[in-house]
């Protein structure tokens, strides 16, 4: 008999599940503190604990694949593991989403008939939502101030400090960046990539210039607005061939990730066809898909708190609409893998891979022989 199997003893759903204490766990302030409770502070309080206990699993989901990529050598097969487990991340968190329109059964008069019970408790207490914020990467310097106090004056002394190292050591935006760096695919075998990238890229816009010259569709003001307009998406295509272009757009904070990191990012998306960039093109994919779910989150839980509050201020003392609309704005994470899409180029332009680099990055065994 092993060990696992001795300590083994049956238990009941009951109990496995621990719903005496879940289900015990729902206490309305207005039914304690009035004659005629609030029906609907019920409601309140289990979409709260719902999404809390949505939160801890985010945390346990990204928490592992943090894991898997903090590593100096990421073993590919865990690739797999960590797509799978962030698509996990997305599918809760367009759960998420849906909740909110359950909230909004409650109308904001029904809102009204409990609400000055909860102040000062405010979601700004959510101490599980920074968490998975910061886990995420988003740093402190990149937030919205409010109450010109840190986003953690409101958390007690080891959550603050908690939140601080996750700060301060790997994320999943610091780990996916490292990986990104080590591609190996940037040169190979006398083709780099950007020398090839360059001249696509002057040949499209050169393709462009004239097509807009050449149409008889645009009077001249126009045309000169669209060659002007043409020459701006020019100047961005210049954050990956000037790295010194990149370096100065970083410090002003309009990009984040590394040059290296992005142009790796950049060939992962232009050559994802080739078997084995599938797998990391599916990767990048789902962090976008996180940062535009939780951008969603927020500019529908903006919408909810409009239509509950109108132009009140929060109980946690914000703005309240106000300031959860610009945190939709200013909160992005992977905003750079949003970018990419600028420095796209069609398919047809793309430049041909170098035999040996094709086999390279192939699957061996469906290659002819
Ligand atoms: C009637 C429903 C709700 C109203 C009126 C409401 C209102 C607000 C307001 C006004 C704020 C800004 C902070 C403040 O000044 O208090 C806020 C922040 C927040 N709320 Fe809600 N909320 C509601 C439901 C929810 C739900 C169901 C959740 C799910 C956990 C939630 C999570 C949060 C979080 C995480 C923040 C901080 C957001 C940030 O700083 O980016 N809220 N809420």
């Amino acid at each position: 008999m092993t060990d696992a199997t001795k300590k083994y003893t049956t238990i009941h759903y009951q109990g496995y599940l621990e719903l005496e204490k879940i289900l015990n766990a729902q206490h309305p302030r207005s039914a304690e503190l009035e004659e005629r409770p609030a029906h609907d502070e019920m409601l309140f309080i289990i979409v709260h604990q719902v999404y809390e206990l949505w939160f801890k699993q985010l945390i346990h989901e990204l928490e592992s694949v943090v894991e898997m990529f903090e590593k100096e050598w990421v073993d590919e097969r865990n690739i797999g593991t960590a797509v799978a487990r962030l698509e996990r991340v997305v599918e809760i968190q367009k759960l998420l989403i849906q909740q909110i329109r359950i909230m909004e059964t409650m109308t904001p008069l029904d809102f009204l008939d409990f609400r000055n019970y909860l102040f000062p408790a405010s979601g700004f207490q959510s101490f599980q939502f920074r968490k998975v914020e910061v886990l995420l990467g988003l740093k402190p310097g990149q937030r919205l101030t409010y109450n010109e106090a840190p986003y953690t004056a409101v958390f007690t002394d080891e959550q603050r400090r908690e939140l601080e190292v996750l700060e301060k050591g790997n994320t999943l935006f610091e780990v996916v960046e490292a990986w990104l760096e080590r591609t190996p695919f940037l040169e190979f075998r006398g083709f780099n990539f950007l020398e090839y990238y360059r001249s696509a890229v002057q040949k499209m816009l050169e393709r462009e210039r004239a097509a807009i010259e050449a149409t008889e569709y645009l009077g001249p003001e126009k045309k000169r607005m669209r060659l002007e307009m043409l020459g701006s998406t020019d100047t961005y295509f210049q954050s990956v061939l000037d790295p010194k272009a990149h370096r100065q757009m970083r410090e002003e904070g309009k990009l984040r990730l590394s040059y290296k990191a992005s142009i790796a990012a950049l060939l992962i998306n232009l050559y994802r066809d080739e078997p084995i960039l599938q797998m990391p093109f599916n990767l990048l994919m789902r962090l976008m898909d996180i940062d535009e779910m939780l951008t969603t989150w927020r500019y529908r839980h903006a919408q909810m708190v409009l239509r509950m509050l109108g132009r009140k201020v929060g109980t946690g003392g914000s703005s309240g609409y106000d300031y959860l609309h610009a945190t939709a704005v200013k909160h992005h994470i992977f905003k750079d893998l949003h970018n990419i899409s600028t420095l796209l180029i069609p398919r047809s332009e793309l430049p041909e891979l170098p035999e040996g680099l094709r086999e390279e990055l192939g699957f061996h065994f469906s290659q002819k022989r």
